[in-house]
């Protein structure tokens, strides 16, 4: 199995060598922080061992949980928000058919609820399952979300009134924090199936624990082969902390050389559709874990070449202050020419026989170099296909180097303060109990 690769030519004509490697001495001393739990956040390092640690009897039991659900149902809705919902997403749409009602390997097929507030879309959700066999992953570390735990009122009303409420309870599975929240005490009073988010790995770093791993379970993805890409990832990066052997290492001190130079955004670009949640769940770790403090790169992404036809532009000419991170995937996993034309009136004859991944590589290898001529530096990597192993690697990759990015930024990277401000104002004007003496002022401002 091919290992990730990572190269930072592109850079030269943007930051030199030096400014990239003045940061080794730095990522030595985090990385030797994150192993001996001393840095900042250091109560939520739980994911910095976890491909390592997770159990052959936890694993089995996720297996035989996610078997009974697909043996029971033919879809299961998903719960959550944020971390407790993007790595499934991320995972599950990479690998999945990008048609049709079943995933390519006839998984159950995974919905989403609670990662938003839109009437429409829970009301359209909920008329959608009405005659479906379903299941519930309810995925809440704290118990409390507002989004998940609305989503999870009206589909637990739902479930119990379809199958009866003994059935539901054998049909409905709580991921949550081992002892506390709301969820924690409905769970043992209905007695779901529970799984524990380990009170020492946030949202956002929590796809390898029983968050991502049971629903891409259900999903008939095989979540050995994401945790041994992992495994491989953590235990290449533990060997060597030097930028030319840890890609995490010189990923992190490349974007902080742009950062220095005055590259404050970067895109995580990709030529392939199947990583556009992949990007999403990217955002939210990098964008939770550095933005703050009033610093920090803003995480952005695009989706090539469908968004070429959008935000090429502003990427080509626009203020010179992005930076694109490419995920290069080498294989695709299907075949498809480009067929002959008699009249070839669109003149496309040339590309006649070719595969059509062929004239993509051609267009990625195009768009990095006109980005490179336009002032647009260019981070690129490497995976042979999309697949679980090569995905259990960019996460644990991209995992540990937000790890260290955070730590060369000065900040804490596993808390998320700035989250609190919305939900402050929303409870106040949504009068919940607590918060009604902030209601009087709040409704003044509108
Ligand atoms: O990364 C995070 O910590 C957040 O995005 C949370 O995952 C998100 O807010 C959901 O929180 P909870 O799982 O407590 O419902």
């Amino acid at each position: 199995m091919s290992t990730l690769k990572i190269n930072t030519q592109n850079l030269q004509n943007f930051v030199s060598k030096e400014e990239i490697y003045k940061f080794q001495p730095e990522i030595e001393l985090h990385h030797q922080s994150l192993k001996e739990k001393t840095g900042k956040g250091n109560d939520f390092l739980g994911w910095f061992d976890l491909p390592n640690e997770i159990t052959e009897s936890e694993l089995k039991d996720i297996e035989n949980t996610a078997a009974e659900i697909r043996s029971k149902v033919d879809y299961l809705v998903v719960i959550g928000i944020g971390g407790s919902y993007l790595g499934t997403k991320a995972v599950v749409e990479a690998l999945k058919n990008s048609f049709g009602d079943f995933q390519q390997n006839d998984g159950t097929k995974i919905l989403y609820a609670g990662q938003n507030l839109s009437e429409d879309y829970l009301a359209e959700l909920y008329d959608f399952i009405d005659d479906k066999k379903y299941a519930i992953c309810v995925i809440s570390k704290s118990g409390t979300t507002t989004e998940p735990a609305v989503a999870f009122r009206i589909l637990k009303n739902h479930l119990e009134g379809k199958v009866g409420k003994k059935e539901a309870q054998k049909l409905i599975i709580a991921v949550t924090d081992k002892e506390r929240g709301a969820l924690k005490v409905l769970s043992n009073q209905e007695a779901y199936k529970t799984y524990v988010v380990p009170d020492d790995v946030g949202g956002r770093y929590s796809v390898l624990t029983a968050v991502g791993l049971l629903p891409i379970a259900v999903a008939g993805f095989d979540i050995r082969a994401l945790i041994k890409g992992a495994q491989d990832m953590q235990n290449r990066c533990g060997n060597s902390v030097s930028l030319d052997q840890n890609p995490a290492a010189l990923y992190a001190a490349a974007r902080n050389a742009l950062y220095a130079k005055g590259f404050d955004i970067e895109m995580l670009i990709n030529f392939s559709p199947k990583l556009m949640y992949f990007t999403e769940w990217w955002k939210q770790l990098y964008g939770e874990s550095e933005g703050k403090e009033q610093k920090g790169i803003f995480p952005a992404g695009a989706n090539f070449t469908t968004d070429l036809h959008s935000m090429g532009q502003y990427i080509q000419e626009g203020r010179r202050v992005i930076f694109e991170t490419l995920i290069s995937v080498e294989k695709a996993q299907s075949l498809m020419l480009v067929p002959e034309d008699k009249q070839n009136l669109d003149g496309l004859n040339y590309l006649a026989g070719k595969h059509i991944e062929y004239v993509n590589e051609m267009a990625e290898k195009g768009t990095v170099l006109a980005h490179l001529d336009g002032g647009v530096p260019n981070i690129k990597i490497c995976i042979e296909k999309i697949d679980e192993y090569h995905m259990g690697q960019l996460i644990y990759f991209f995992e540990l180097a937000c790890a260290y990015s955070g730590y060369i930024l000065g900040v804490n990277p596993f808390d998320q303060p700035g989250v609190e401000a919305y939900k402050k104002n929303m409870f106040a004007l949504l009068r919940k109990p607590g918060h009604e003496a902030d209601s009087e002022d709040i409704y003044k401002r509108l």
